[in-house]
């Protein structure tokens, strides 16, 4: 497993005893893995995955790294800070509303421009279009003389998905015996790396966030390829993703997320983002409350990052809203 240092390893394990409390779990059964702290421009779960892939850019010789996300990506923020560490270029597609992109980014926006990545503005295509301008992308870079490295959304190839069989390693070494990680779907790669890591699918709640297309087949293919190159044997058992969450789409803030933002702030002093870990823990509240967790096992929360996306101006009035709405109630 060939790494390029980029991540602050290992993250810590902390105890989460007061959000424990309050959803009925004994104490020392409810932990975080903090990988918000990974570095990187602010921390988060792609800072693993970049260790990866830039260690395979640069054994390629590339000088371009190229990726693709929706307008407020953590990942593109990662991959252009990343990209700034190495010496490449960095050059990203982005969809979704670009309207305020040029004249008043905010979020990571902000820090794509910082880290001078290159901006293909792709305005309101869906993922399938969005894949399609980003392989366009790289062939027009190649033309033109460059190296391009091309990275898929969320950095969920099988070589970007080996942060998280290292991660699951890491997290083994600090965590009670057979614990249970709850984690965020996006693009798969997370849930994919830690399942494999893990060695069992049951080990690991993965928590859809959004309606991604073909998702499930998308891990079955993934969950193989990384074993293989990884050389660990498949996970036991079967994959199961809780779509309870998603609500409106991706992106689109839930009451259960929001809910859920607020007891790990107000319990914890932990920031949840609205996209993503918001709507993972919203699943754990859930299965807490409904007495659907584990029996005895311990569980963990992987706060996967994305704290930067909550100062962008849609998330913002949410995530501030939510407290003030505990405030009135005292
Ligand atoms: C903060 C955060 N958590 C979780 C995820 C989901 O990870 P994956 O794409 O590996 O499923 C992402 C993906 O962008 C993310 O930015």
């Amino acid at each position: 497993m060939d790494r390029c240092p980029l991540a602050t390893l290992p993250t810590p394990l902390e105890p989460m005893d007061r959000l424990g409390a309050a959803l009925g779990l004994d104490a020392g059964t409810l932990w975080v893995k903090r990988d918000d702290l990974t570095g990187l421009a602010g921390g988060g779960n792609k800072a693993r995955k970049l260790e990866h892939l830039v260690a395979e850019a640069l054994a390629q010789g590339c000088d371009t790294l190229v990726t693709a996300g929706a307008i407020q990506s953590n990942h593109v923020r990662m991959t252009a800070a990343a990209a700034c560490r190495v010496g490449m270029r960095c050059v990203a597609v982005l969809n979704g509303d670009v309207s305020g992109a040029s004249a008043a980014p905010e979020g990571n926006l902000v820090l794509d421009r910082l880290f001078g990545a290159e901006l293909v503005l792709v305005g309101d295509v869906d993922s399938f279009v969005r894949d399609q301008r980003l392989a366009e992308t790289c062939v027009a870079l190649h033309a033109a003389g460059a190296r391009p490295y091309e990275i898929p959304v969320g950095g969920a190839s099988p070589v970007g998905t080996l942060g998280y069989v290292r991660a699951a390693a890491e997290l083994s070494a600090q965590a009670p015996l057979g614990a249970v990680v709850y984690c965020a779907v996006g693009t798969g790669g997370t849930y994919a790396g830690l399942a494999v890591g893990l060695g069992s699918h049951d080990r690991v709640r993965g928590v859809a966030v959004g309606p991604v297309p073909e998702l499930d087949a998308r891990i079955d293919e993934l969950v193989p390829a990384v074993a293989t190159l990884a050389g660990v044997p498949f996970p036991s058992g079967q994959r199961r993703l809780d779509a309870s969450q998603i609500g409106e789409g991706y992106g689109i803030p839930t009451p259960a997320g929001l809910e859920a933002i607020a007891l790990a702030a107000r319990w914890e002093g932990l920031v949840l983002d609205p996209v993503y870990t918001a709507k993972a823990c919203a699943a754990l509240v859930a299965d807490c409350r409904a007495g659907r967790v584990p029996e005895g096992r311990p569980i963990v929360f992987l706060l996967s990052g994305g704290l930067r996306s909550i100062f962008a101006g849609r998330y913002a009035a949410d995530v501030a809203g939510v407290g003030r709405t505990l405030d009135q109630r005292g």
